[in-house]
């Protein structure tokens, strides 16, 4: 049923909006026309999403005549590989998109990365619209046009740059998912209130969301949104946005990414507070009160991997730049700080942050 629509507008070039509220599914179609010239549009989605929402997102794009095409691969990070993103080029091509056509990626993050990215290398770029079905998605990945496969050697390690032409989250999507599939969400909000928001955190304390999960999207995206603008590319303050996630790709890349994105950055979260904390580089205690607070919304705050093999993963990390690493580090609820490290110090930095 559609509601109040919320939109966020991200001044990146290109410029677009996020729109965030309820029947944004089904009236996807009459709102991409607002942004998209009459083209072919190929929808990319996964084998969970599929039986729930492509008919709705396909049909609400005929009926504002669009051509539509489909393709579903299955679900889960770990198909997120060179092969998936290889057969999605290859059916776009014997779609025939052209230039002026463009993908909707309708689904949770893996999907978002993978069709973008898509995106991003057919034809040397064409547009994207992102559908995002999940929390995680809607608060974090949906916005700020990265996007990704994983190589062996590690998580999102071939990707581009590529904002979209629209985000339409429908919050509706919200209220079928699994308990587990909405902590990951909550995770990576928990993350942005630690950056830059006490009260935002605060909403996670009891394990209760009790603002409407619209309100956590759009303050969330409202802060993206602000960081992306300022540097798109990464180069400097868009990197607070990794905070918990140098261990978190680790604890994914070691579990052969059994661990879902959102779990293994909560658990990196933790640890990299646990590991501020003893080292002294916090002005506050922070480390018990983020694992309350992830503890309480189904989360884990550690992990059963050593401080080697963690250390081994994350020396791989993207965010890597020659022998030294950037980590973000919680000074307290509300502010994060860059600090750059020599990757050599991994072990004992992540070994201060593991449990028992
Ligand atoms: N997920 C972090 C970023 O978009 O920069």
């Amino acid at each position: 049923m559609a509601n109040s629509i919320q939109t966020i507008q991200v001044h990146t070039s290109p410029a677009y909006a996020v729109s965030i509220g309820g029947g944004l599914l089904h009236t996807c179609g009459q709102r991409l026309k607002e942004v998209l010239t009459s083209c072919h549009v190929a929808v990319i989605t996964d084998s969970t999403v599929a039986p729930l929402y492509l008919d709705t997102v396909c049909g609400s794009l005929r009926s504002a005549g669009f051509a539509v095409s489909s393709y579903i691969f299955p679900a889960g990070e770990q198909h997120k590989h060179i092969g998936t993103f290889a057969d999605i080029l290859e059916f776009l091509a014997g779609q025939r998109l052209t230039r002026t056509d463009c993908i909707v990626a309708l689904g949770g993050g893996v999907v978002g990365d993978m069709a973008g990215f898509a995106a991003a290398a057919y034809l040397r770029g064409i547009r994207c619209v992102q559908l995002p079905t999940t929390l995680l998605s809607a608060v974090d990945s949906s916005v700020g046009g990265k996007t990704a496969i994983d190589l062996k050697a590690g998580k999102n390690l071939a990707g581009a740059f590529l904002q979209p032409a629209a985000v339409l989250c429908d919050t509706d999507c919200l209220a079928s998912l699994p308990a587990e599939v909405f902590a990951d969400g909550a995770a990576e909000a928990i993350k942005t209130g630690v950056l830059c928001d006490e009260s935002l955190f605060a909403l996670f304390e009891d394990g209760t969301l009790t603002a409407a999960p619209a309100e956590v999207i759009a303050r969330c995206v409202a802060y993206k949104a602000g960081v992306v603008e300022r540097d798109e590319k990464e180069q400097n303050e868009r990197r607070l946005l990794n905070l918990g996630h140098t261990v978190g790709h680790a604890i994914e890349k070691c579990s052969g990414y059994a661990i879902p994105h959102g779990h293994a950055v909560a658990a990196g979260l933790a640890i990299i507070a646990r590991s501020a904390e003893t080292l002294g580089w916090t002005d506050e205690p922070v480390a018990a009160r983020i694992a309350a607070c992830l503890t309480k919304n189904g989360l884990p705050t550690s992990t059963d991997y050593s401080a080697q093999d963690l250390a081994h993963a994350a020396s791989a990390d993207k965010k890597r730049a020659g022998s030294d690493i950037t980590l973000v580090i919680p000074r307290k609820i509300g502010c994060c700080e860059l600090k750059k490290v020599p990757v050599a110090e991994l072990l004992p930095i992540i070994a201060a942050g593991l449990e028992g």
